[in-house]
């Protein structure tokens, strides 16, 4: 085993959690206070309809009141009645300050936290909440809005607007935001949680604008082994996190080290870089294609939900043996779950898992990575820290890595259980059973072709056709060949593979990154229309099927029938003189 850096104040989070186990406590009855007193609102003023919703919803919103900045109304009314008592038996005004503090948005954003203190906006207006955070239990959930604006939270539960709640927010008021930050903040829409995006290319094809989701256009896919970062294919289900990498902490779980957090930094310096060249693909990678044959749920995916990048960063398997990790550890734990640090409105993250054996094997190659290509990660690719997960399908490769858990279960995230799983083609939504079928991990063999592109034409007077494209198997699963035709599949020519210096030779079962091909075929004398198809052959002699209608599926996954593409054959205009 090689020998880790010493690493010292990896800090333990017990403190931390029996602290807000005390806070939550003194504060529970608060929040059923608030219960209660709405509830006597809904009956007063909505009437039956109002107390039907708490009949049939009362579970689900407690749930979602106790979620996103709800008990921001809770305390904000307790404290009101608190002052008002105390108003009535004092009689004290409150000093009024003429000339409030200016702020700026960067100072504001620094307080996000509470050993940095709670700060947000609203209309312009900074205020400290850092005391009524550190008394409240659904203090986590309020600090998705800390450093910024409480606009678009409140925005969800309109009842927070009232005027009380606001009367109370005043008392927490520190400053003001300078006219430069106000005109910044007030550019993109407060209650839009997606306005705070990060740039993208203008060359990406959207599939989705909220949450982003698009593919690089086929047509450059192929053009360099190494996908640009910009250009890289952004699969994301929520809002982008904003994530502080100097308050970032990675929590690790389930080791017998008990809970640990792990800065940027130390990851950085207490654990050697690796780096790995590994192709990312969605599992709904050309969909498109499924929804010819018969409607599907999910995006519309064409050929280009797959890219190729060098990522670097610590390898898991270091990572969690030096908090513990033993062959004793495996007796019980089978999966390592991950969780992300982008939430729903309800406060629930992305998760996912993977098999420990993948997670703690050193052919696993699983990264904690922190640079994609060379650079810090992107915000869109899991800025500052993800997980690769080479040969694994993108759904478990977790950006905006927040937590780890080693665990004898699976996650029991949405996308773990409910949705990146395949079915039978005779599996319809009336009859399908999630439990029924594994979460996906290792994706079978895939390729395409990236040019010619459909409906294009080719030149009679050049002869020759040429076509290129891109080809992939999961599992480290090496391609080592890939069949070309331009027929429809009558005759077959075996192209060239074109990898880099550095991927040529692969160590068996560790073929992370695609291969690029190529293939200049003459063309048939007669031939008005060319069907060019392509299919890869991988190390274990897997190969993809020929048509899409035996593999399609409810959800449109797993979709890597021969890629097929009809091109015309133009006669050369001096023939047709
Ligand atoms: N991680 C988080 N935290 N949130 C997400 O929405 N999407 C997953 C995965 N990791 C996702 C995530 C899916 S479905 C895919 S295909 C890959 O990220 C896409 O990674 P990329 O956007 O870097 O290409």
């Amino acid at each position: 085993m090689q020998h880790l850096k010493p690493c010292q104040g990896l800090s333990q989070l017990f403190l931390i959690r029996s602290q807000s186990s005390r806070i939550s406590k003194g504060i529970i009855p608060l929040l059923s206070v608030w219960d209660r007193h709405l509830s006597s609102r809904w009956r007063s003023s909505g009437g039956h309809g109002g107390q039907k919703f708490f009949n049939n919803n009362g579970q689900k919103f407690r749930f979602a009141l106790a979620g996103l900045l709800a008990g921001t109304g809770a305390v904000l009314a307790y404290k009101l009645h608190q002052s008002k008592v105390q108003w009535a038996a004092s009689s004290v005004q409150l000093p009024v300050t003429s000339a409030p503090p200016v702020y700026t948005l960067e100072e504001v954003t620094k307080h996000r936290s509470l050993d940095n203190g709670v700060w947000v906006t609203y209309k312009g207006e900074v205020y400290d909440i850092t005391e009524f955070v550190s008394m409240h239990p659904g203090g986590d959930k309020i600090l998705l809005a800390a450093g910024g604006a409480l606009e678009p939270y409140w925005a969800l539960y309109a009842v927070h607007k009232e005027e009380h709640v606001l009367e109370i927010l005043s008392e927490y008021k520190i400053g003001v935001l300078n006219p430069e930050s106000l005109k910044r903040q007030e550019s993109t829409d407060p209650l839009d949680p997606y306005s705070g995006e990060p740039n993208r290319h203008p060359a990406l094809q959207i599939n989705s604008l909220k949450p982003f989701n698009a593919e690089p256009p086929a047509s450059v896919l192929a053009d360099s082994y190494i996908t640009p970062s910009a250009i890289f294919f952004k699969r994301n289900h929520l809002p982008v996190p904003k994530v502080d990498p100097e308050t970032y902490r990675l929590e690790i779980e389930g080791l017998p080290s008990g809970v640990v957090s792990v800065t940027l930094s130390e990851l950085k310096s207490c654990f050697p870089k690796r780096t790995i060249t590994a192709t990312l693909q969605c599992a709904g990678n050309r969909r498109s294609e499924m929804n010819k044959v018969k409607q599907v749920k999910g995006l519309n995916w064409g050929i280009a939900a797959i890219s190729n990048a060098t990522w670097s960063g610590a390898s898991l398997r270091d990572v969690l043996i030096h908090y513990g990790f033993t062959p004793e550890v495996a007796i019980n734990a089978k999966h390592v779950q991950f969780e992300g640090l982008d939430k729903d409105v309800t406060g629930t993250a992305y998760g996912a898992s993977i098999p420990l054996n993948k997670a703690i094997s050193e052919e696993g190659d699983v990264l904690l990575a922190y640079e994609m290509n060379g650079e810090d990660l992107p915000p869109d690719h899991g800025y500052p820290v993800r997980v690769v997960v080479p040969g694994v399908v993108g759904a478990r490769n977790v950006k905006w890595l927040g937590r780890i858990v080693v665990s004898d279960e699976e996650s029991k995230s949405h996308w773990q259980q409910n949705d990146y799983k395949g079915f039978s083609p005779g599996t319809d939504w009336d009859t399908v059973d999630f439990k029924s079928a594994p979460a996906i991990q290792e994706l079978p063999i895939q390729s395409a072709v990236t040019h010619p592109a459909e409906g294009t034409s080719v030149e009679r007077g050049d002869q020759e056709v040429t076509v290129k494209g891109y080809a992939w198997s999961g599992g480290g699963r090496e391609v080592v060949r890939v069949d070309v035709s331009i027929d429809g599949g009558n005759a077959w020519h075996v192209a060239k593979l074109r990898s880099s210096d550095l991927e040529q030779n692969p160590a068996p079962g560790r073929a992370w990154a695609w291969k690029l091909w190529e293939i200049d075929v003459p063309l048939p004398d007669a031939a008005k229309e060319l069907e060019i198809v392509c299919k890869a052959v991988d190390n274990s002699y897997n190969t993809q099927p020929d048509t899409v209608a035996p593999i399609w599926n409810l959800r449109g996954v797993l979709s890597n029938a021969w890629h097929r593409v009809k091109v015309k054959v133009k006669d050369d205009l001096k023939d047709q003189i």
